[in-house]
């Protein structure tokens, strides 16, 4: 078992790892990809099985993530090898800290070139590039922005570099003080963005396309990607949570500061949707237009806007912002390991992983363009990055975690992590063992077309299958947890 040579960093503030865990959380998922995807599964019905998964998996999971953070004080491979082997169990579990730290790498892969995509916007807002009358224009705007590799490449560095700038510099000098800046000046554009919604003539519509259930509507796959997407806003079973964890004083509630980071979260996905989607409708645009729904609409509606380009530079500059807080999260796993187990400084560890992040994002960029034939199974490179994670790697990333604070490890190491109430740990212990994992293996069984989960019509059938799973397990777990210990 390593153990760091000094004494672990932590949050300086008071509010240091709410900002710091909400930085991560939201990001290009809140603003890019929840509009799009939501857009893509037709709304309402789509809203209602995210927060559901929020809820139901996403909670339970930081808890319990966060939770091996502070009491394994480490990255996620040497956190997570502390808390088994302090409960007698196999270091091979520290696979999952393995799969987490692969899952925030690869996703940075791809993220750095999303938030490339949002300064070159930004630039573009500010050198009055982004002129056009209508949608074909904007359409033309975001494929020549795409179809050269230098320019997409030069974007998708700067976003490399500042990564690993604030990354390099340390938890307190960097990423705490980053955020303690970002995350405000974040909302203040959100708000006023929203305030403009209000008054562009599409938020009635927009109100009902969020927040009107049908259900019929809602296909397995979308309930997949709800799931995928819920892990992925909160940033969960990709190491940030889990290291941001292990700088947590350890007085901090737990259980508190999940509940401030996902109602955060949730609600900046919402407010982003109630900021995007009127001017969409307003503008006659498909909702439905995938992951360039944000670049080609918003900058046709901030043209026609009064004081548009001042409107315009602050929403590109949030987004920017957020992308960074979020960023930056992905890579302190691998820093840390690096800086824990290496040997090395902080900041060799992140030039480091700075050099390899850079030749497999800039593989993911060139999806756009040079490789835009290179497709294996009908997906690029960038498209299995983002696919494999966020539809795979991350829910069973979540299940291991859940499954193993829920019966193999000792429950009094969690009880003193955690401290709650003893009737608010039951039902933790209760979402960890059996609402999560079931959660997570429903819509698997569903994807792999081993069965049909209509939920519209199932959810009786679910709620009984949950009870005679709960009933099953409390009389067998004792045996459950020999078993997997052995
Ligand atoms: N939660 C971030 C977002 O919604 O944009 C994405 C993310 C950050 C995923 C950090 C994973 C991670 F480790």
């Amino acid at each position: 078992m390593t153990t760091p040579q000094q004494p672990r960093a932590q949050w300086l503030g008071r509010w240091g790892f709410v900002l710091a865990a909400t930085g991560s959380a939201v990001g290009l998922g809140n603003i890019w990809k929840f509009p799009y995807i939501t857009g893509e599964h037709g709304g309402g019905a789509f809203v209602l099985v995210y927060l559901a998964c929020i809820l139901a998996v996403g909670v339970p999971v930081m808890m319990t993530e966060i939770a091996f953070g502070r009491r394994g004080r480490g990255s996620p491979i040497d956190a997570v090898r502390r808390v088994v082997t302090e409960s007698g169990r196999s270091p091979l579990w520290s696979l999952l800290g393995w799969m987490a730290m692969l899952a925030g790498f690869m996703i940075l892969s791809f993220y750095v070139v999303v938030a490339g995509w949002s300064f070159s916007y930004l630039w573009k807002m500010v050198t009055g590039q982004l002129a056009g009358s209508n949608v074909d224009d904007m359409v033309a705007i975001f494929a020549a922005n795409n179809a050269n590799p230098f320019n997409l490449g030069f974007w998708s560095t700067l976003v490399t570099l500042l990564t690993m700038l604030i990354v390099g510099k340390g938890v307190q000098a960097g990423i705490e003080r980053s955020v303690s800046w970002m995350m405000p000046g974040m909302v203040i554009m959100l708000l006023i963005l929203i305030g403009y919604g209000m008054f562009s003539g599409g938020f009635g519509e927009a109100w009902r396309f969020l927040f009107s259930f049908n259900a019929g509507s809602l296909t397995s796959d979308g309930m997949l990607a709800a799931l995928g997407h819920a892990f992925f806003t909160l940033s969960l079973a990709s190491g940030a949570i889990l290291t941001y964890g292990s700088y947590l004083p350890s007085r901090t509630s737990i259980a508190r500061t999940t509940f401030s980071v996902a109602v955060a979260d949730t609600l900046v996905a919402l407010m982003a949707g109630l900021a995007i989607f009127p001017i969409i409708f307003a503008n006659g645009l498909n909702p439905g237009e995938g992951p360039g729904l944000l670049f080609m609409s918003l900058p046709l509606a901030f043209q026609a806007m009064p004081l548009g380009t001042l409107f315009g530079i602050l929403f590109f500059v949030m987004l920017s912002m957020a992308a960074l807080t979020s960023s930056i999260s992905m890579v302190e796993a691998t820093v840390s390991w690096l800086v824990d187990n290496k040997g090395i400084s902080r900041r060799t560890a992140a030039w480091g992983t700075g050099i390899v992040l850079w030749l497999i994002s800039t593989l993911a960029m060139l999806s756009f363009n040079l490789g835009a034939d290179w497709t294996l199974a009908g997906r690029h490179f960038f498209d299995w990055l983002d696919y494999l994670t966020s539809r795979w790697m991350m829910p069973l990333g979540g299940l291991g975690m859940a499954l193993l604070a829920g019966f193999v490890l000792k429950s009094e190491s969690f009880r003193e992590e955690l401290g709650l109430a003893p009737h608010w740990h039951a039902l933790w212990l209760f979402m960890v063992r059996y609402v999560s994992p079931l959660g997570i293996l429903v819509i698997f069984v569903d994807a792999l077309g081993i069965a049909r989960v209509e939920f519209g019509m199932h959810w009786p059938w679910l709620l009984l299958l949950l009870a005679l799973v709960t009933l099953a397990g409390e009389i067998l777990s004792p045996r459950l947890r020999r078993t997997l210990a052995g």
